[in-house]
């Protein structure tokens, strides 16, 4: 089913706990925050204080993305924060398969995030252990970017082997996404969307949450019913 997931990374920061409540009484069904480190992509974003300071503003799912170097050293405060999923980079991670078990051992949700050239053989031996792929379709560190179209063979591809395996995994995307592209997105097998800047740099973010909702949702049941 699909899942919409407003990236906060386009929120206004100077007062983001009226953004989170905002997207609390939104149809959002996820919040996703957008981890940032400054070694593994050139830019700086929040620490797991930022993510607990919000918790209390809403119930709804945090779905937390790490973009860092050396994860495993941070990841028990994101999820002692609130995480209730965490995406984790195999281009920073040498023990992949140990790293996705410890998530599962704090008993929350494992995604793994691929790089836009990352190829989908790297989740050969992990993609029947863990809850969702995220596939980037942008490189990682800025909202705004545009959305690199040749990510569409790519999720077709991670569709295709998910439904050969009869597996039942959740296609997360982020980069580039707006009320414009979405259909050919959920057409090709992504269900959970993330977007920021179509979200946040408009005038009313809620009508464009709903918006894009009702778009996926429509050729969700088009394509997959
Ligand atoms: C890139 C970030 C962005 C963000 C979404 O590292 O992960 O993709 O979530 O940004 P927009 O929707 O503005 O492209
Ligand atoms: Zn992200």
């Amino acid at each position: 089913m699909i899942k919409l997931a407003p990236s906060i990374l386009s929120a206004d920061f100077s007062k983001l706990g009226e953004e989170i409540e905002m997207l609390d009484r939104s149809s959002c069904d996820l919040i996703h925050f957008d981890v940032m480190d400054g070694h593994f992509v050139p830019n700086l974003t929040i620490g797991p204080m930022v993510i607990n300071a919000v918790r209390s503003r809403t119930k709804k799912p945090f779905d937390v993305h790490l973009m860092m170097d050396n994860p495993m050293s941070l990841i028990d405060l994101y999820i002692d924060a609130g995480a209730d999923i965490i995406t984790i980079h195999p281009e920073v991670i040498f023990h992949l398969h140990r790293a996705v078990h410890h998530i599962k051992s704090r008993n929350i949700s494992v995604g793994i995030a691929l790089n836009p050239s990352t190829p989908l053989e790297t989740l050969s031996y992990i993609l029947q252990d863990i809850d969702m792929v995220l596939l980037m379709t942008v490189n990682p560190g800025f909202g705004g970017q545009v959305f690199i179209s040749a990510m569409l063979d790519k999720i077709k591809a991670l569709k295709t082997k998910i439904i050969e395996m009869g597996l039942n995994i959740d296609i997360e995307v982020d980069g580039g996404i707006h009320a414009g592209n979405i259909r050919e997105i959920v057409r090709a097998g992504a269900n959970v969307i993330v977007a920021g800047s179509a979200i946040f740099n408009s005038a009313n973010p809620t009508t464009i949450i709903d918006d894009m909702r009702s778009e996926a949702f429509s050729e969700y049941k088009k394509v997959f019913r």
